[in-house]
């Protein structure tokens, strides 16, 4: 489990100070991932080094299984970032060093036994789905293939915790699922604790179990992904389902409208028009399953000069999020 508590980090540029984080708190849960995602700037990279205490951070509190690294000495630093295996956007392997080399590397600096090294570094290749390339330079491997490198090298201390900074940035789609589905399955094998930070909300849907929205060195929206998403208007909720953009038809009142679970929009959408007498036009639509939850994000037309109030409070009766289309901030 990681905790953050009220983390603050101040940058003095001369006179000038930037607050890179202001005040971030976050709880992230043993065997689950969280992700991370916020426009340039936000304060994504400052997170992690001070996650890592690679940077020290001006106040608050980082700890890993209960373990506190911001107040612990030097000694038990080195033991902690230990428990903390990280994965960047390129695996940036040696490339004088084999893979089974790269991967023993870590063993190597804590100096684990010879012997031992080869078999745990030969082990962690099979794991990440590379047995049999071992012997292997990283200029003989793929993309995605080194990414598995990576993966295996940031496993080799027996971490707790994966830090993954754009792990799949560099990466093509059908890789990026393959890398994902790598990083899933190993979460729940090992039992690990997984923050990554993604600009991609491709990669928040595939894998994680919650997310926080940064901005500004603040987190300004975060949840379990199923909440987050149902959350009818928020940033996270139509970046989650975003609507294609479409152009409304005369002057009729335009509606969104958010359901989840079972509920199957045509057989809704027909009863409530038909009570209403309305014929409505649907704009756009998305149907997506977001962590094990269907939600569909309708934009839908009323004909003109019909009131949209009694259809609204109808369908909200319904369990149906609805909000007047075109006052979000986007
Ligand atoms: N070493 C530093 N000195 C001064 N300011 C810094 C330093 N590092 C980061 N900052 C500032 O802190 C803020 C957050 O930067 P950070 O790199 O964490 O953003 P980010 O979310 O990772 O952005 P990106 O998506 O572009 O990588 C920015 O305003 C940046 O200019
Ligand atoms: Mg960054």
């Amino acid at each position: 489990m990681i905790t953050v508590t009220d983390l603050r980090k101040v940058y003095r540029q001369g006179n000038r100070e930037v607050v890179a984080l202001d005040g971030v708190s976050l709880e992230v849960p043993k065997g689950s991932i969280h992700g991370i995602v916020g426009h340039s700037g936000a304060g994504k990279s400052t997170l992690v080094r001070c996650l890592t205490l690679l940077d020290a951070p001006t106040s608050g509190s980082v700890s890993i299984n209960g373990a506190e690294l911001s107040s612990a000495g030097h000694q038990d630093l080195r033991a902690a970032r230990r428990r903390i295996g990280m994965i960047f956007q390129h695996a940036n392997l040696m490339d004088s060093r084999t893979a089974v080399q790269n991967v023993a590397h870590p063993l190597e600096i804590v100096k684990t036994p010879k012997d031992r090294i080869r078999t745990r570094a030969a082990e962690l290749l099979k794991l990440v789905g590379l047995a049999g390339f071992e012997n292997a330079y990283p200029s003989q491997l793929s993309g995605g293939q080194k990414q598995r490198v990576g993966i295996a090298r940031a496993l080799a201390s027996d971490p707790d915790v994966l830090l993954c900074d754009e792990p799949t940035s560099a990466l093509d789609p059908k890789t990026t699922d393959e890398i994902l589905a790598l990083i899933k399955d190993l979460t729940a094998r090992l039992g690990l604790t997984v923050l990554v930070i993604t600009h991609e909300m491709h990669v928040v849907k595939r894998i994680c179990d919650s997310v926080s929205l940064l901005a500004g060195g603040r987190i300004v929206e975060h949840g379990k992904l199923r909440d987050v998403a149902a959350n009818l208007g928020s940033e996270l909720s139509r970046t989650l389902l975003p609507l294609p953009a479409a152009e409304p038809l005369g002057s009729g009142a335009v509606l969104e409208i958010l359901y989840s679970g079972d509920r199957a929009s045509e057989p809704m959408l027909t009863s409530a028009a038909r009570r209403f007498d309305l014929d409505l036009n649907v704009l756009a639509g998305s149907v997506e399953t977001l962590a094990g939850t269907q939600f569909g994000h309708l934009r839908i037309q009323l004909p003109d000069g019909a009131d949209p109030a009694p259809l609204a409070a109808y369908l909200e009766d319904q369990g149906v999020s609805v909000r007047a289309a075109g006052k979000d901030a986007a």
